[in-house]
């Protein structure tokens, strides 16, 4: 089987996940990365050998060897590297958000139309089980159409020191935002939301939205910044739908493996998102990765994301960011 060969531009913490993870697909290779920092592209190089580095993009744009570009850069700075790949003939994966700006997500949308190439969002929710299982119970016989959705993300203070850079509709909201614009099948009317700043930041480290859909679904998300470290819980995630016809509920906090250490005290270890076992990968990071391959290797598009879901996401976060700093209603 032909591999589908793969670039990464940004290998910090997430893009090093991206590495990780193509890493583990047999049918796929890693030829060229790109890092503008050159300390951390050494930290990279010293644990993946036989890759293609680049410290300058110019020399990697060259590469016409490439079929799927990760852009995984900062979340500002993602426009220059998808319009890049986009213009160089290859197919991207633009990690959330996609853009902080509207018209950049809507340029990226088009310059994708016009090479003939996917920009597929990051919103790898859609690819991890219990979200992607509620999906498809609802609308039909299991849960019906949905009514509400409430979806909750809370991280560890410590992260806030780092992505207080972008405003935290952008960094966590905006999973979820997406996750129920996929549930409500709609596009969201009037918005609603509220933010606290308990660590004195500028940007909100507690934001509620409210958001009511055009088909009457409601949504409210809870995203926040406020986990103390010694809780032991990475990620503290609830979800919750009632349908017409039922209720789907799950949340990470009590559930799943915890690692008890006399030294790291209690560590409640992620089964969906991104781990090793075995020596290989899995998680929805990983199968999300897998599934966009396989579209290139079918010649099809990749219809479980959806390009325009992420731009209304954008016009949604505005809203939510614009709400609860002027405490008005939003109508979109
Ligand atoms: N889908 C998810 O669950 C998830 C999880 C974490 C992060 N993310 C997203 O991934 C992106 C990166 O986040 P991160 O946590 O890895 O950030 P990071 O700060 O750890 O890494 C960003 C890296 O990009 C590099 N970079 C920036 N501009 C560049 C350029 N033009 N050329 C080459 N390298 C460049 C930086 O030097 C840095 O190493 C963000 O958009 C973030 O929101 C998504």
């Amino acid at each position: 089987m032909k591999k589908i060969k793969v670039g990464i531009i940004g290998l910090g913490s997430w893009g090093e996940c991206h590495l990780e993870a193509y890493c583990s697909i047999p049918s796929v290779e890693v030829v060229a990365i790109c890092e503008n920092n050159k300390s951390r592209l050494e930290e990279i190089t010293a644990r993946y050998r036989g890759l293609d580095v680049y410290s300058n993009a110019e020399q990697f744009w060259e590469r016409d060897d490439i079929d799927l570009v990760s852009v995984v850069t900062y979340e500002k700075a993602h426009l220059e590297p998808v319009m890049r790949a986009l213009k160089s003939g290859k197919h991207v994966l633009v990690e959330k958000p996609v853009s902080t700006v509207l018209d950049e997500a809507i340029q990226m949308q088009e310059t994708a139309q016009q090479y003939g190439k996917f920009v597929a969002p990051g919103h790898l929710l859609r690819f991890d089980a219990r979200y992607a299982q509620i999906y498809e119970a609802l609308h039909d016989e299991g849960l019906g159409k949905p009514i509400s959705i409430y979806l909750k993300r809370s991280r560890e203070k410590k992260l806030f020191a780092t992505y207080q850079r972008t405003h935290t509709v952008f960094e966590l909201s905006v999973h979820d935002i997406d996750t129920a614009i996929w549930y409500a099948r709609s596009r969201v009317t009037k918005v609603k939301a509220y933010g606290r700043h308990a660590m004195g930041a500028d940007v909100p480290d507690i934001l509620w939205s409210c958001l009511e859909f055009e088909n009457g679904v409601l949504a409210v998300i809870e995203s926040n910044w406020m986990t103390p470290e010694r809780a032991g819980l990475a990620m503290d995630d609830c979800t919750e739908v009632i349908g017409e016809k039922g209720v789907a509920h799950f949340e990470t906090r009590n559930s799943g493996l915890q690692l008890w250490g006399d030294q790291s005290g209690r560590v409640s270890v992620d089964q969906h998102i991104h781990y090793r076992v075995g020596g290989k990968i899995h998680g929805a990071l990983k199968e999300q990765l897998e599934y966009l391959c396989e579209c290139i290797r079918m010649g099809v598009s990749p219809e479980r994301v959806s390009f325009p879901d992420a731009i209304h996401g954008i016009q949604v976060a505005h809203a939510i960011e614009q709400s609860a700093r002027t405490g008005q209603e939003i109508t979109l």
